[in-house]
């Protein structure tokens, strides 16, 4: 186990993700974990993360000094650095100028961090402080010509600092410099893969649950997908699959469902479809702000399956599909605020009639989550399908949410999607979709005046769902779409193609 300690820079999830591609397994707690946690947890080494602040400023995030005298090896990143060389006796003060973006690297081989790394490279740099003078005991091992300490390191201490982000593609030899640190100077094996997580959980999940009964929350998304398909490899006949079709969802996609996991499909899994479209729309009636709507949606899925739990008989636990990105968003896991109220996570109520919560998946990224799908032979057009978010339909309607506006997007919806596959597009935009904006506007169709909804159409391009641009769909299909949407959808007049990025915008629009 490696433990990324979160300061609240913007890479911290890039530096959980890059640790992990290297196959060691990684976990990231806030900066305000206490140190008899970390004890505790044994880990084999510690990376600081970036962060917004300046560390030698009051009320900075920071760590006390016996973090760095637990004789576990500590590389601080960025702020990390600044952090570590501030409390070790060095001096971080405030540049003339930002540095930001690329610049020329060169690094001392003889670094254990650099070894087979080029002399020379391109690394990503983003910070307003530099450290001016390296503590007692370090050694400068790189430089830029703006940056004085590129990197510094005390051997004897197993202490290592890096100003730039090695965690960031940018950085060309980043990746080889991150794998130093954990497979040679930590010492971790690197033998963290999917078959050993898949046999891990499978046994973690029998022992945890014993004779218990339990129930899953199926959606048909990769991530519940893959938890129930893991459920019932490791439980079998205890498992019972409730599938919610709470009106949200896309068109068609109920029925989708129903074959792939119901009687007639390929899986066991003891399906049930609850049909709560109506009971959905009432609750939703009126109610125009996105974080009611979500705690709305979120709770009346608790609703549905306490009902339907009780109709099992006993229910011991549930099953959710919650996924690392999910938690770290939520506010829950390392020092990023809270977005967004998740779905799977915070908008969870109180009282939930379970005895406990399962998430086999919660410390997996969505890649990592596919992987497992293949592993366990979920087949691969289920495992690539585009994410669809639990509140569904709910945070794609601005607004208030009615009968027909949802007809409204999953038609427009459904036409976007046929046509970015015609083009063969479909596997290679991260996610796409069509969603209703709540402004009527005035146009003419057929020599009349009409007054109708604006149909917006988004897709972006992503690694990690945490940052997204803008995906460039070519004019044609573009205008194919509109066209197509204006003609066959009632209600809808205009066409809008959102070119904004994550951040500021999210990808989603509630
Ligand atoms: P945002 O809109 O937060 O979306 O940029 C990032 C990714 O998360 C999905 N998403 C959700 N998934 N429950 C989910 O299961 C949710 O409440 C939720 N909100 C957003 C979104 O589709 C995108 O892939």
């Amino acid at each position: 186990l490696v433990i990324v300690l979160d300061f609240g820079g913007q890479y911290n999830q890039l530096v959980a993700r890059r640790v992990r591609e290297c196959n060691v397994y990684c976990e990231i707690y806030s900066y305000k974990v206490d140190i008899e946690k970390i004890k505790e947890m044994n880990p084999k080494g510690i990376i600081l993360t970036g962060g917004p602040n300046s560390c030698y400023e009051e009320n900075s995030p920071t760590y006390s000094k016996e973090l760095f005298e637990l004789g576990i090896p500590v590389l601080g990143l960025c702020y990390g650095a600044q952090l570590m060389q501030h409390v070790m006796g060095g001096k971080v003060e405030r540049a003339d100028v930002r540095e930001y973006g690329k610049s020329n690297l060169t690094v001392n081989n003889n670094s254990p961090l650099f070894s087979d790394v080029a002399k020379d490279s391109i690394c990503w740099m983003s910070h307003f402080d530099y450290i001016s003078q390296i503590a007692p005991g370090f050694e400068i091992t790189a430089t830029t010509p703006d940056c004085p300490v590129a990197a510094c390191e005390n051997i004897a201490q197993n202490l290592y600092a890096i100003q730039f982000h090695p965690e960031v593609l940018h950085t060309q030899e980043g990746t080889k410099m991150l794998s130093n640190f954990v497979l040679n100077v930590c010492g971790c094996q690197g033998d963290w893969r999917m078959d050993c997580f898949v046999e891990e959980q499978i046994k973690a999940i029998r022992e945890k649950v014993g004779n218990g009964k339990v129930l899953c929350a199926l959606s048909g998304g990769v991530d519940s997908s893959v938890a129930a398909v893991l459920l019932s490899k490791a439980i079998g006949n205890q498992l019972t699959c409730v599938f919610v079709d709470h009106g949200l969802l896309r068109k068609n996609e109920g029925d989708e469902v129903e074959a792939i996991f119901g009687p007639n499909g390929n899986y066991d899994l003891n399906f049930i479809r609850v049909n709560a479209q109506q009971r959905y729309y009432e609750k939703l009636k009126g109610i125009e702000d996105p974080e009611t709507k979500r705690k709305i949606i979120g709770e009346e899925f608790i609703r549905v399956f306490e009902e339907e739990a009780q109709k099992i008989g006993t229910v011991d636990f549930l099953v959710q599909g919650t996924i690392y990105p999910d938690v770290v968003e939520s506010g829950l896991g390392g020092e990023s605020a809270v977005i967004k109220s998740h779905h799977n996570v915070g908008g969870l109520p109180d009282c939930v009639d379970f005895k406990e919560i399962i998430e086999p998946l919660r410390d997996l990224f969505k890649d990592e989550v596919r992987k497992v799908g293949l592993e366990l032979g979920i087949p691969e057009y289920l495992v690539f399908r585009q994410p669809f978010p639990g509140p569904g339909l709910g945070i794609r309607i601005i607004g208030e949410v009615t009968e027909e506006k949802v007809k409204i997007v999953q038609d427009a919806d459904f036409i976007y999607r046929e046509e970015i596959a015609k083009v063969g597009l479909d596997r290679s935009i991260g996610q796409y979709f069509a969603a209703l904006t709540n402004m009527r506007s005035v146009g003419v169709m057929g020599d009349e005046r009409t007054y109708d909804y604006a149909v917006v159409l988004r897709a972006v391009n992503t690694i990690d769902f945490m940052t997204a641009e803008s995906a460039e769909i070519p004019y044609q299909v573009l205008n194919k779409v509109m066209s197509r949407i204006i003609n066959e959808v009632r209600g809808v007049n205009r066409v809008f193609y959102d070119i904004t990025s994550k951040p500021p915008g999210t990808i989603e629009f509630e």
